[in-house]
């Protein structure tokens, strides 16, 4: 009678610790991000579980009580210093509809619940915010950031490259603190990246493991398998994403995850825009991002005598995206913010950064709308934030100092903030920049960061009758 009540004593409290280890899991869930996969039924999302390879993504339309559908999660990685990097896909989704989800892996750890409008249906028009070079540090943007997206000002964020100052610096403890900063907006709707050059480190692979998920959804779908150069449309716009460092780190990116060409880009590249310029007709727009525009990255070589080499080779890219006639090219990498002209690029041979032709023509008076210009316009919002700060010398007024490209830009700002655009119809886009400053820049401000003041300082109508 002793000997059996010890042993139920026993089995109870070896069920007590059992119950104790399934609740009180001691890994997390974190870093959590969508995408957009180029199916408008569907929902992508990179996680991490810094414990469990098994974990299941639930989902179902919020408010319902229907029983939750599961999204299976695979491992693309494990690598300790972050932990099991998943990535999932949810399905079936209905258009213009709220999602609630929440993540359980099999050590008992769990999100909250989080909830995303899957392909939103927005009255004036898709909305997206873009920029470039945003660091963990000196992150001034952020606070504004995280208030727009909660009071559902644009749809997707769009991350031009250079994350966090870096993925895997301080042994990726900066990556994985950057990406749970920004995770209440990258939960909650889809974050689009493209590669940098501070992502170059080990051969690019944080940056390819981070975002795998957009390889094996927006990649996949758009032939690419890639999360560094991929396509979708979203609504009446088809977004290109590519990859500015192959040039300058060829053979790290030889190395990388997901190893490619140059020519192998452009090849992507030419045929993407290719399929995309002879459906203008279901969408008209083709807005194209990477890291760094068509002037920045040349060797000098003025010692020799020689021209300069280009190291970026935007020819490849401006070539193909005047022969398709690419409404808009959006970068970042110079920490400032620069609205140019529509112009033409470079073709090899020619002097250091000059374009071939600029069409000053199309702009209006107040230089606010370019109408049916003839080439690409390129915008570069490089100046969210991050440990190099802006880089206050190189605009001079509306100028940029720099002799070999005057005269080619509208508005240059050495300031912080990032830019929203609208795409109401096939002929009309807006874009706006929205200068930060968070309080400790400004007077009075209490030091803490929080106090947050958002200005319009430039906006451009762009109008093309496709
Ligand atoms: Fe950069």
């Amino acid at each position: 009678m002793m000997a059996w009540s010890m042993l139920f004593g026993v089995v109870v409290a070896a069920l007590a610790v059992a119950v104790a280890a399934a609740v009180d899991a001691t890994g997390s869930v974190e870093q959590i991000h969508l995408s957009l996969t180029g199916m408008t039924t569907e929902m992508a999302v990179d996680f991490v579980s810094t414990n469990s390879s098994t974990c299941n993504v639930l989902y179902r339309p919020q408010g319902s009580s229907d029983p939750y559908s599961h999204a299976a999660s695979t491992v693309g990685w494990h690598f300790s210093e972050i932990g099991f990097l998943h990535q999932a896909t949810m399905k079936n989704l209905k258009h213009n509809t709220r999602y609630q989800y929440h993540i359980q892996c099999a050590d008992g750890s769990s999100s909250q619940t989080m909830s995303f409008v899957n392909a939103p249906q927005r009255e004036g028009g898709l909305k997206v915010a873009f920029l470039a070079d945003f660091g963990l540090k000196n992150d001034v943007s952020i606070k504004s950031l995280l208030n727009a997206s909660a009071h559902n000002e644009f749809d997707f964020l769009i991350l031009g490259g250079d994350f966090a100052y870096d993925l895997m610096a301080n042994h990726s403890q900066i990556g994985n603190a950057f990406m749970n900063t920004l995770q209440p907006l990258t939960s909650s709707m889809p974050f689009m990246p493209a590669p940098g050059n501070h992502e170059k480190k080990d051969n690019f692979t944080q940056y390819y493991r981070r975002f795998e998920a957009v390889a094996k959804n927006a990649g996949a779908h758009s032939g690419t398998n890639s999360s560094f150069f991929y396509s979708w449309d979203t609504d009446n716009v088809h977004f290109v994403a590519i990859d500015t460092e192959v040039y300058v780190f060829y053979n790290e990116t030889q190395h990388s995850p997901h190893p490619f060409t140059a020519e192998q880009q452009l090849a992507w590249l030419e045929d993407d825009l290719a399929r995309a310029h002879a459906n203008r007709d279901n969408v008209p727009w083709i807005v194209m991002f990477g890291h760094k525009g068509w002037y920045m990255d040349f060797e000098p070589d003025t010692h020799h005598g020689l021209q300069p080499k280009p190291v970026t080779n935007f020819t490849g890219f401006d070539a193909l995206a005047n022969k398709y006639q690419v409404d808009l090219f959006l970068g970042g990498h110079v920490h400032i913010y620069q609205r140019f002209f529509p112009l033409l690029g470079l073709t090899p041979g020619l002097q250091y950064a000059k374009p071939r032709d600029i069409d000053k023509a199309c702009a209006a008076d107040d230089n606010h709308t370019y109408r049916n210009p003839k080439y690409m316009t390129t915008l570069i919002a490089g100046s969210p934030g991050d440990q190099e700060t802006t880089l206050e010398g190189m605009c001079l007024g509306d100028e940029v100092v720099e002799p070999n490209i005057r005269g080619t830009m509208a508005e240059c700002q050495p300031n912080y903030g990032y830019g929203i655009m609208t795409f109401p119809n096939r002929t009309h886009m807006h874009w706006e920049w929205l200068e930060v400053k968070h309080g400790d820049l400004l007077a009075g401000g209490d030091g803490d960061g929080v106090d947050v003041q958002r200005t319009r300082n430039d906006h451009l109508w762009l109008i093309r009758d496709h």
